[in-house]
């Protein structure tokens, strides 16, 4: 008796979760075939959030604006012949993928605009690093579990998971020492990505269920400091009589020449090239970026009834002092916290009202 109401509860939950997973699928698949935020209409949303990096961000847009689109498209026509086999469209599209390739500055933005941009589409996000793939050496399992981990931030859906875009970051980390052939876990690490970025159909195996997954349509886009990679260009351009900023004139023997293997960066075609962000960058980023780190401490303040307002001189002083960090917009988060941990600890409780931050009070907190 008792076995049998647990079988029906058990049976109920699946139920539940099953149609949960299907309402899933269907708004993400909605989302993407009603997908119409043209180049230029995600580069306008991107720009609430990320400032600076116009020429990259115009990039970005266009590429994750084509993708989701074609893939919108192809899934309606799909979807006319073929009704509502997800599986067997997801198969049939021959989507031909425009991964892309973020080089920059430490904190300059690389991660911050690829998961912007997948919550303006609607679709899951998941960034793996990289740099912890070459300590361990071992590729083929670490490659499985990018995956578990796409699929648990697609909820457990597979499908979904599928339309996902997943973010490698310090991709630079896993290049092989330019000459040294020897040197097994660089290139290892590298070969092992290429058919994950190409498209590999997996199987997870959760014990109680086999997940299938598939990466031939998720948007990969592997972000990287690169240090010096600048010089390189640069010296190729010389060599090749040619001037003008390296920024626009990145190829694959550049990435090649600084320890890339050729075939994973012939997978990312769109290659995108951030800046090192200027003092007026990062006040900005303070005073208009919708993830401003000013406007949450100003939020928080406000949740004690105390009115936290900075004057212009405060700003600039700030931006300096995290330009001086070296860690790019990382720096004002862990600027704004020198400056007002002191007033967070004693001003909730005791007091209510104006608190006004100006130059000299950054100057005194920060000495
Ligand atoms: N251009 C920008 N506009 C607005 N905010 C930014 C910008 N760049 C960085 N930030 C802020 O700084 C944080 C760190 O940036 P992000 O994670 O994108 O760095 P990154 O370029 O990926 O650096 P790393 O190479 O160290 O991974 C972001 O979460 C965001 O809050
Ligand atoms: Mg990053």
């Amino acid at each position: 008796m008792y076995d049998e109401v647990k079988r029906q509860q058990q049976r109920r939950i699946k139920e539940k979760l099953d149609q949960r997973r299907e309402h899933q699928v269907s708004d993400v698949m909605r989302q993407i075939m009603e997908f119409n935020k043209t180049p230029s209409d995600l580069k306008v949303e991107l720009d609430r959030f990320i400032i600076g990096q116009d020429p990259g961000k115009k990039i970005m847009a266009t590429a994750i604006s084509f993708h989701y689109r074609r893939l919108g498209a192809a899934f309606k026509r799909s979807a006319e012949e073929n009704r509502e086999d997800l599986d067997s469209i997801l198969r049939q599209t021959r989507t031909p993928k425009a991964n892309i390739l973020i080089v920059g500055p430490t904190g300059c933005g690389k991660t911050y605009t690829s998961e912007i941009a997948s919550e303006l589409v609607g679709v899951p996000f998941m960034a793996v690093d990289l740099a912890k793939f070459s300590e361990v050496g071992y590729v083929g399992q670490n490659v499985a579990d990018i995956l578990v981990d796409l699929l648990i931030a697609a909820g457990g859906n597979s499908q979904v998971a599928q339309l996902g875009i997943v973010y490698l970051d310090e991709i630079d980390k896993i290049a092989h020492e330019p000459g040294v052939y020897r040197d097994v876990s660089g290139t290892g690490v590298q070969k092992g990505l290429l058919q994950l970025v190409e498209g590999v159909e997996n199987t997870i195996d959760l014990g109680s269920e086999r997940i299938s997954l598939s990466t031939k349509h998720v948007l990969f886009i592997a972000g990287g400091v690169y240090e010096n990679l600048d010089a390189i260009v640069r010296k190729r351009l010389d060599r090749q009589g040619h001037n003008g900023d390296w920024r626009e004139h990145l190829l694959t023997e550049d990435l090649v020449k600084f320890g890339m293997i050729r075939q994973l960066m012939g997978r990312f075609p769109v290659r995108v090239v951030y800046s090192l962000l200027s003092t007026q960058d990062l006040k900005d980023i303070l005073v208009k970026s919708e993830g401003s780190p000013l406007k949450a401490y100003v939020d928080d303040f406000k949740a004690w009834d105390i009115d936290l307002a900075f004057t212009d001189g405060a700003l600039t002083a700030i931006a300096h002092q995290s330009e001086q960090e070296g860690t790019g917009a990382r720096g004002l988060v862990s600027i704004l916290h020198k400056v007002l941990h002191e007033e967070m600890f004693r001003l909730p409780g005791t007091y209510k009202g104006e608190l006004v931050i100006d130059e000299n009070f950054v100057r005194a907190r920060c000495r």
